[in-house]
């Protein structure tokens, strides 16, 4: 069988899943930005990996564009977010990204990433500047944040990182 792992990452954390996958499985990879439809013809399984945007996955248009493609293939597609990977969020994920029918040409996973508030794009860091005051607003008025919000809260200063070589072994026995 051979692999093509297709990823998009913008501030690492995905990129780092492919590359232990890729690794792992002896497949080859490359980025999002660079693959074709002719290049996807040269594989017979694939993993799609991208990171998740509100709510959005970097990467779900490609996949989608090129659903045919995967017809009859083995494939994985997997989502990074900054979020705890419980059962709620990854079916949410799951189900604003792609219809019922997409979904049956893929498994889905959902690998926990982390936040780097420093390597994000201008555009990102006004996005996350709005999320930051809405956060301080909520705390000054005596609000109560969440665990996870008190720790995006604490992102800012310093990244954090979730990811874990152990997260990938769910996609390994897929594959293997
Ligand atoms: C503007 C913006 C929106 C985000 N929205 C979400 C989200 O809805 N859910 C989530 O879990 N993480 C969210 N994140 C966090 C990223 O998904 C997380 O940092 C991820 O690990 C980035 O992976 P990458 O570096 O490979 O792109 C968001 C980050 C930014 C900058």
């Amino acid at each position: 069988m051979k692999t093509l792992i297709i990823y998009w990452s913008k501030t690492g954390f995905v990129k780092k899943y492919a590359e232990w996958l890729a690794e792992e499985l002896k497949a080859d990879i490359i980025p999002g930005k660079e693959v074709t439809k002719a290049k996807l013809k040269e594989y017979d399984s694939y993993i799609f990996g991208g990171s998740l945007y509100a709510v959005g996955i970097n990467g779900a248009d490609f996949i989608k564009k090129n659903i045919k493609e995967l017809e009859g293939k083995k494939t994985a597609v997997f989502a990074t977010g900054a979020s705890s990977a419980t059962e709620e969020v990854i079916e949410e994920v799951k189900n604003k990204n792609f219809t019922e029918e997409e979904q049956s040409y893929f498994k889905f996973f959902y690998l926990r990433g982390g936040f780097d508030y420093s390597k994000l794009g201008f555009k990102d860091k006004v996005l996350m500047g709005i999320m930051k005051w809405k956060l301080n607003s909520k705390k000054k008025k005596g609000e109560e944040l969440t665990e996870e919000e008190k720790g995006l809260l604490a992102a800012y200063e310093k990244p954090v990182d979730f990811t874990d070589k152990e997260n990938i072994k769910e996609i390994v026995e897929y594959f293997k």
